[in-house]
């Protein structure tokens, strides 16, 4: 095992997810506690390679637990993908006395953060790296959720309810899109949870045909109920590769074929992209948790000098030894080899592992009940 580290940094990258703040934050004071020195680098890979870095001691992150969005900011940095670009950022480490890393962010900052730390790339020059989980997507692999998952599809699910209120009150069917990149996570819990009557997305592999009849055969089957609401509220993740705007003529121009006498200000469409606001507010009091849980794990394996590990939250799956194992300071987090996350993250997206076929399987299975 590789020597423990005397100077920490903690970066943030990517999208920004709601508890990014609380990793911060428990990371540092962590850290500290260990009496390891702690610095922050500010806007990512691209503060890095700027030689942005700020100081982080207890008193910068008083108070941030409850902020949305991330004190260090957040850039995607394509340049990353180079190798000179990685050395040069290995070589401002070196300078900087920075020896570990901790990488909060998506699938683009951990593989990011693999590379950097690769020991065939980088040698006895290889910085220490642990990765935090933080993706409101929640597209990584292994972990259960990422930090500002459950923040997202709050979100969602009060601008539901809210839209809900003014659907049924005119009788109207919906379309909402809502963030998730790839992946439909966030449409598939959060269709669920605000009790929508379909969801969409990519996983399905619905053709926009197919689309357009789910959504038909949802509003005839709602508006043949014998009850006052007939409001229908449909969840389309955004990867689903149909524009709102189209499937909106495409369904409102079968509706008037189906229907012919219905009042058009009733059988129209109505659509929301709920867009950035999904990834802002304030995170939830699970998201505060979980990314100090996280981030004290992951930063407990740091400053124990270990490297290319990212903390998990209960994966779905018991893992074998060599993958990960369960953390001795929390049993609902492991601690597992980040390069079999980042392979299971693109099995994840590909639709290869055994949880996406299942996610996408069980709305199969209830998309009946859902329209009950
Ligand atoms: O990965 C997080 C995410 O919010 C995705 O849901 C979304 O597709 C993307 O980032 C938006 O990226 P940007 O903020 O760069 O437009």
């Amino acid at each position: 095992m590789a020597q423990r580290p005397q100077r920490i940094a903690i970066l943030t990258s990517g999208g920004d997810a709601p508890g990014m703040n609380a990793a911060i934050r428990a990371a540092t004071l962590i850290a500290r506690s260990a009496g390891v020195d702690v610095v922050g680098i500010e806007r990512g890979w691209r503060g890095l390679l700027e030689e942005a870095f700020v100081p982080l001691a207890t008193q910068n992150v008083q108070g941030i637990l409850r902020d949305g969005g991330t004190i260090l900011g957040s850039v995607r940095c394509k340049e990353f993908h180079e190798r000179d670009v990685r050395d040069k950022a290995r070589a401002i480490l070196r300078d900087r006395g920075v020896e570990g890393l901790v990488v909060i962010g998506g699938n683009g900052s951990l593989t990011g953060a693999q590379a950097l730390a690769d020991p065939e790339e980088a040698g006895d020059r290889a910085p220490l790296v642990v990765g935090v989980p933080a993706s409101i997507d929640n597209d990584l692999g292994i972990t259960g959720l990422a930090i500002g998952v459950d923040t997202a599809m709050n979100t969602i699910v009060e601008a539901c309810d809210k839209i809900a209120d003014t659907a049924t009150a005119h009788d109207r069917t919906f379309i909402i899109e809502v963030m998730g990149r790839d992946c439909g996570y966030l449409a598939m819990t959060s269709a669920i949870a605000a009790g929508a009557d379909l969801a969409l997305f990519p996983e399905g592999g619905r053709d926009q045909a197919s689309i357009v009849d789910a959504i038909i055969d949802t509003v005839i089957a709602v508006r043949a109920r014998p009850r006052k609401s007939r409001r229908v509220i449909v969840v389309k993740a955004e990867g689903v590769q149909v524009s709102v705007e189209s499937l909106k003529s495409a369904v409102d121009a079968r509706l008037r074929e189906r229907v012919p006498d219905a009042d058009p200000a009733v059988i129209e469409t109505r659509v929301t992209v709920l867009g950035h606001v999904v990834r802002g507010g304030r995170p939830s009091a699970f998201d505060r948790l979980l990314g100090s849980r996280l981030a004290n794990v992951a930063v407990r394996a740091l400053v124990a000098g270990q490297s290319h590990k990212m903390a998990a939250w209960m994966p779905a799956v018991e893992l074998p030894e060599e993958i990960g194992q369960r953390s001795p300071y929390d049993p609902y987090i492991w601690l597992v080899d980040l390069g079999a996350a980042l392979v299971e993250t693109d099995n994840l997206l590909r639709g290869r592992s055994p949880l996406a076929r299942w996610r996408a399987g069980v709305f199969e299975e209830i998309e009946d009940a859902l329209l009950m």
